[in-house]
């Protein structure tokens, strides 16, 4: 097996496997970036960590000798994957983030297992050298923090982002997750200045530190609600690999060092991005305080107008300019394919029809982009909020599909909104606006949206597929 491991250049197969799995790793986040490759992206970047797993099977050494137990090993990757794919076989589109946030706490998991399981294998030899004091420790203790926190915060995420956990907000949880934040660096510096014969002595302080750091997952995600799950969602992401890039330096093992690297530094660039397009601050998703801070204070005034069907199909086929607004409601109700089929018979009768895309819409990032993308919408028409908004004045009729929060005006008007500051589509600029949805129910943040009260909106109640599918009927026949 040496001899076949090795190649005359003095690299080893596991080396060279390495070495293509992280090109495919990185090939494959790359083309995640566009929805037309994404696809084939996530392919690559799988096959690379399928690669990674067999040669690591294969020929991973430890003082010389194989990484035994393959029997066990290869039992419990099979029974990962039937359950992998048999819930990612099953699930609905429209819960897909809860099934990534439950995935992203896995692997959070899994970190902190490692932890917890190498804590008590710090050899002799390393403590009499250094005591607790040396870079594998500390590698190991912020696995076991991070993986835990992420752990435990993605849980209480998929909990909410089902629908089974709802908003806790107390006015001093600030205070309360940066004193637990402390308390856990306490227990690290704590843990690595001492002194021991053998690190079982402190494995006692192990599990303490797993539960507080559980706690502080579940402390820092509970308040957390209006529109800013996302922001902590891709907070989370990160978390977990920073807490596997902490085991590939534990066991010195490139691969799971990039892939964790890969996670996490991506995970931290779509985390600043979203905190950009929600304008809150880093610090603010840290500790879990954000948002206006409590339930808007705006009470629906005025009343409620609603347009036929026929007239909005006369509205929209004698524009110049219409934009559409997706969200939410587009995805539940699948209606991406038949909206696409109204854009093309609008421009055939030449209006100009774009999609005004806002960051968060729907319930994972790129939401929207993928969405409009399985139905086959040029990606030239999809225009992001921030460059589409100065265009509204000039807009006939902004249609609203299946969207709530990120066109709700009180992120603009009401500082007790919780989701005041963040930046929106702002549909009231345009000339004529018509809602489509069911009926009069929130969004997302569970707050009242003015913009369906506003003197040039007209409402469509009804399924957002069976209400297109009219509209497109009656724009042929006209
Ligand atoms: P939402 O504010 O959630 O509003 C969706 C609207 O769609 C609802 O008001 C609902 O009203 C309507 N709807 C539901 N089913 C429908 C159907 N079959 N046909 C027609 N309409 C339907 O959506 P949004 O504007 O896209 O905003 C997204 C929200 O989710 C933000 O608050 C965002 O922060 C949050 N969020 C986003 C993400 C990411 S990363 N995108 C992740 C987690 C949370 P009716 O019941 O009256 O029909």
């Amino acid at each position: 097996m040496d001899q076949l491991s090795q190649f005359n250049s003095g690299i080893s197969i596991l080396e060279m496997s390495y070495i293509i799995a992280s090109i495919l790793f990185i090939l494959g986040l790359k083309m995640l970036s566009h929805p037309l490759t994404a696809r084939r992206g996530n392919t690559l970047a799988a096959i690379g960590m399928g690669l990674a797993v067999i040669a690591t099977i294969l020929f991973h050494h430890k003082d010389g000798k194989p990484i035994g137990n393959v029997g066990f090993i290869l039992f419990a990757i099979g029974i990962g994957s039937i359950i992998g794919w048999v819930i990612a076989k099953r699930v609905k589109m429209t819960a897909m983030p809860q099934l990534v946030s439950f995935f992203n706490g896995m692997g959070g998991a899994a970190a902190a297992l490692i932890s917890m399981m190498e804590f008590q294998h710090v050899s002799p030899e390393l403590i009499a050298k250094s005591g607790m004091a040396n870079g594998h420790v500390l590698a190991i203790l912020l696995g076991l923090m991070i993986g835990t926190i992420s752990w435990a915060g993605s849980m209480i995420a998929f909990g909410k982002l089902d629908g089974r956990i709802g908003d806790l907000r107390i006015k001093a949880m600030k205070y309360v997750n940066l004193t637990i934040l402390a308390i856990l660096i306490g227990f690290i510096v704590y843990i690595m200045t001492r002194h021991v014969q053998s690190s079982s002595e402190l494995t006692y302080l192990i599990y303490i530190m797993f539960v507080i750091a559980a706690i502080y997952g579940v402390l820092f995600v509970m308040p957390i609600g209006g529109a800013d799950m996302p922001v902590v969602i891709s907070l989370l992401n990160s978390f977990t690999g920073v807490a596997a890039a902490m085991g590939g330096f534990l066991y010195n093992n490139q691969i799971m060092l990039t892939g964790g690297i890969l996670v996490g530094s991506a995970g931290t660039i779509l985390t600043i991005l979203m905190c950009r397009a929600m304008n809150r601050s880093l610090l603010n998703v840290i500790i879990g305080v954000f948002g206006g801070g409590g339930k808007t204070n705006v009470e629906a005034t005025g009343s409620v107008k609603e347009i036929s069907i026929s007239d909005a199909a006369v509205l929209l086929s004698y524009s110049k300019k219409v934009v559409i607004v997706p969200g939410y409601g587009l995805a539940v109700a699948q209606a991406q394919h038949i909206c696409h089929e109204l854009d093309k018979l609008l421009e055939e009768k030449g209006v100009e029809v774009k999609y005004a895309i806002h960051p968060v819409a729907g319930r994972m990032p790129g939401h929207m982009n993928v969405l409009l993308a399985e139905a086959d919408v040029p990606y030239e028409q999809l225009i992001e909020s921030e460059e589409i908004n100065p265009d509204l004045p000039n807009t006939d009729v902004l249609v609203v599909i299946g969207a709530n929060d990120v066109v709700n005006p009180a992120a603009e008007d009401d500082p007790s909104s919780p989701i005041y500051g963040m930046p929106i589509i702002k549909a009231r600029d345009a000339k004529n606006i018509i809602v489509m949805k069911r009926g009069m129910g929130k969004g997302y943040a569970a707050i009242e949206n003015m913009l369906f009260y506003n003197d040039k909106t007209r409402m469509l109640f009804g399924d957002a597929k069976s209400t297109l599918q009219n509209l497109v009927n009656e724009v042929k026949s006209l």
